[in-house]
This record gives C-alpha cells, structure tokens and sequence, in this order.
C-alpha cells in the first residue's frame, strides 16, 4: 500500500508555469529554497502585542505615509532577498499558476478553487504584514462588504499603492460591483451598494450553509486529488473584484491585493463565529497540508494549515466593524 502523502510542495521542482491567461509566466525564486534550512512554524508569544486590522477607508494619514514607506523599501530590496516586493508577488504567483510539483507526484501543486484558498492566502499576508518591520504594524483591510467601504480606498491612489494596470473607469467615485464579470452593469450608486449587500447575504449566509459551499471542495495530494470547486467567496467577491479592479494575473503585485485578501480573511473568521467556531474541516489531509513561506528574518518557513486556523494565536484581529448584509436576508 502506498504511503499516504500530504500535499505539500516538493522545493526542488520550480518551473515555468502558465497564468490564468494562459501566458507562459516563470515566478521561481533565484536561489534553490530546496537547500536553505527551513525551520518550523512557531506561534507568536503570547505576550506579544494583538496587532489589530482596520479597514483601509479609515487609517489616518501617518499610517498611510508609514506603509508607503515600508513598500517602497521592499521594492527597493535585491530579488535575491525574499522580502523584496515583486519576490512576494511571485510567490503567490508561484502557487497560484502551479509552478512547483507536488512531493512524491508529478501534480503540479496549487492554491485556488478549492479549500486551500482561505488558509493559503491567510498565511501569505500574515507573513507579508510582518515584513513592515514594526510590531504593532497591522495590514489594512479593504471593507468592500459595508457601503462606506465600496471604492478603490483612497490611501491605494497615491505614492507606492499605485498600480498602473487597474481598470481607469473603476476609480472613485465608482462604486465596486462584487460580482463583476466583464460586464457593467450600469447601476446608479444606490442600486449597485443594494445589490452588493444583498449577494454577500447569498454568499456568507444563504449560499454557504454547507462547508463546502463556503471553503470549496477537497483538494487531496497526488493525480486524481485536484477538485475544481471555489467557494462562494473565493469566486465573487474575491475574482470578481480582482478582475473590477483590473489587475487579476498580476494581482499580487498591485498593494490592494493585501487589503482585499485581509478582508476575505476576516470574511473567513466572521462565517466561523456564525457557526458558533465549530471547526469546520477535521479531516488531516487539509489540516497537514504544508507550506513554505520566508518570515521576515530571510528564514524559510514550513507551516501547515492546523496552524493558521485562529488569528488570535497568530496575534492579530479585526476592528469591529458592522457587517450589514447580515440584515439584508431577502
Ligand atoms: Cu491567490 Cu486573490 O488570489
């Protein structure tokens, strides 16, 4: 009987890969990750800070010009230091396109439309947030879910935040459509908040009632585990805006990646708390699933999914904030 394997990536495997536009795209690091040492995933102490994510249309300008800073730095850094910006974007690129195999397979492994994608994502940005340099730094959070917080934030509109490859006609004061599909609807502001409020009804609660239906289905190791089933978040909003926004291939090098992907992640602890917090996956191919991500010492890290599932152990939170369309059942 063949031994069970967990997915996981196997390092040495790094190759060319095709966007989701079908383009051939190389997002490999420079040095083999295969031969630097790798250590474990340690939780944060507990007596270090609760670092606290607010929603990006209301951080104060000090903030802003501090993370404008921090992502010009990275920008700055060598490619060969896996803290340097465009190194964060082609990880996700990395996992996102299937450049690495998976260990003891020649599946290629990757992280989108299934239920890998709320517990990968959420470890990418835990990371990319630590790179601030700053221990009480917190990743803003885009929270396109309530009305005031249904625009590209003004604080992605200037100095480093800028991506030039976002869609010009979705800039303020457009109201997003979470559920865009190349087409636009034409809606006056009112209608499209309305409508916005309540399709996120439909895929936080009505439409996510099974697990999942939510998470999305079970992705398992070796030739025949891929499933290609999104949850309902992971397909609208999370696509819908990538492509609104305009930037979806590149999605990662473009700032507001982090914030969106910060609100998917609370989106992620608000359907737990709905459901009383009971876990929600128990089998261990998920749970074991592991991961290699660079902290913010350069170190690689390996860490699996049983680690991420609760943010306070990781020390961070959201700012509370409404979430309206928890009202809006039809
Ligand atoms: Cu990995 Cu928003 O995508």
């Amino acid at each position: 009987k063949p031994k069970h394997v967990i997915l996981t990536p196997n390092l040495t495997t790094c190759h060319k890969s095709l966007s989701d536009a079908d383009r051939p795209v190389y997002c490999c690091p420079p040095k083999r990750e295969s031969l630097e040492p790798i250590i474990d995933f340690k939780f944060p102490d507990i007596s270090e800070p609760i670092r606290v994510r607010k929603p990006s249309h209301k951080v104060d300008a000090d903030y802003i010009a501090k993370y404008n800073r921090a992502i010009a730095i990275m920008k700055s850094l060598p490619y060969n230091d896996p803290r340097n910006y465009m190194r964060q974007a082609n990880m996700h690129c990395i996992y996102c396109t299937g450049a690495y195999n998976q260990q003891n397979s020649n599946s290629l492994l990757k992280i989108h439309r299934s239920w890998m994608f709320f517990p990968w994502h959420r470890m990418m940005i835990y990371f990319h947030g630590h790179l601030i340099g700053d221990e009480n730094f917190a990743l803003p959070f885009w929270n396109w879910d309530s009305p005031e917080g249904m625009f590209i934030p003004d604080m992605y509109l200037n100095g480093s935040m800028i991506d030039t490859q976002r869609d010009s006609s979705h800039l303020p004061p457009q109201v997003a459509d979470i559920n865009y599909d190349y087409f636009e609807r034409g809606l006056g502001p009112e209608d499209q908040i309305s409508t916005n409020v309540a399709f996120l009804y439909n895929q936080m609660v009505s439409g996510a009632k099974k697990t999942e239906l939510f998470m999305g289905c079970s992705y398992k190791s070796g030739e025949n585990g891929f499933c290609d089933g999104p949850g309902t978040i992971e397909v609208a909003p999370h696509n819908a805006l990538h492509t609104w926004v305009g930037t979806f291939y590149s999605a990662a090098r473009d700032p507001i990646f982090y914030a969106h992907h910060a609100n998917i992640d609370r989106l992620w602890n608000v359907w737990n708390e709905l459901r009383g917090n009971k876990p929600a996956i128990e089998d261990s191919d998920w749970l074991d699933s592991t991961f290699y991500i660079h902290n913010e010492k350069s170190q690689l890290v390996r860490i699996k999914i049983r680690d991420v599932l609760d943010s306070t152990k990781l020390r961070y939170a959201y700012e509370n904030v409404e979430n309206v369309w928890l009202n809006a059942r039809p």
